[in-house]
């Protein structure tokens, strides 16, 4: 730190440095404080408090994306802090609703998404989805947030997975295997890496592993700034896909059938 002060006053002047350094100053303290694990455990207990009491309330789908909110429209109900600050799946209220609606109908037994993020969509798989046992959730980086998927998913009564680590790994995809111990995937939600060869990937790895009448969610198949489009014209050449909704304001979901016999 004291280095960082001096650089900068070598670069930049007392002046800055007495402008930037309290505040800098500051941020450091608070962020040190804020990875304290008697912190976080406070922030989870805070949490849990809160997210408990909104479970017990939750009858619909609606009630459960009331909880969460969505990124496009933030105004969930849920009040968590630190890690546990908010559970907004990064969809459409109505991409997300009709997808939980498309995969409850499936009467999934084993999930598995890939990208969780802040764990909005496994909040809701979680929530809604009530044949699912398992739920595995696959994402690079948890952040140190997987007590929260542990408690929603254990209060809703399934069985949840966290494995970090790259989708596209050898080492994930064993991984994968060796916690589904034979069970195949009824409902495989891709929203990780949205490179072209990032999504063809994911599917071309993980699709060996579903059940005949399994479905595959895929967020963003219309959202030109990312590979998922290019990819998911291929899908549509092969495959039995929609898209949910039709159209829509952000990326649209697509859902891939698999239907083998
Ligand atoms: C769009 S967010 C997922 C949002 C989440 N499904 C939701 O709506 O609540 C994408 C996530 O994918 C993860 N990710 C990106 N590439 C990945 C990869 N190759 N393997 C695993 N996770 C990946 C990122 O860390 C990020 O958290």
């Amino acid at each position: 730190m004291i280095e960082k002060a001096v650089s900068s006053y070598k670069e930049n002047g007392l002046s800055h440095l007495v402008a930037k350094g309290p505040r800098y100053l500051l941020n450091q303290m608070l962020s040190m404080l804020v990875s304290l694990p008697i912190i976080d455990h406070i922030f989870f207990w805070y949490s849990t408090r809160d997210l408990e009491g909104r479970m017990k309330e939750e009858q619909n789908l609606s009630d459960i994306l009331d909880t969460t909110g969505t990124y496009f429209d933030p105004q969930g109900e849920y009040r968590g802090a630190g890690a546990y600050k908010s559970l907004q799946p990064i969809q459409t209220r109505e991409e997300i609703s009709e997808m939980a609606e498309r995969a409850k109908s499936n009467q999934p037994s084993t999930v598995i998404e890939i990208g969780s993020a802040k764990g909005g969509t496994a909040y809701i798989w979680s929530r809604y989805l009530d044949t699912a046992e398992t739920i595995l959730c696959l994402d690079m980086n948890f952040n140190g947030r997987e007590k929260l998927f542990d408690y929603f998913a254990s209060y809703s009564g399934k069985q949840i997975f966290c494995l970090e680590g790259n989708s596209h790994a050898d080492r994930t995809k064993n991984r994968v295997e060796e916690i589904l111990s034979g069970e195949q995937i009824d409902f495989l939600y891709i929203d990780g890496d949205h490179s072209y060869q990032g999504v063809k990937s994911d599917f071309e790895m993980y699709k060996p592993l579903m059940s005949n009448e399994g479905i595959i969610g895929m967020h963003d198949v219309e959202n030109q700034n990312t590979g998922v489009p290019e990819f998911w014209s291929e899908l549509e050449q092969e495959y039995d896909c929609e898209k949910i909704p039709q159209e829509g304001e952000s990326g649209v979901t697509g859902l891939v059938k698999i239907n083998e016999s």
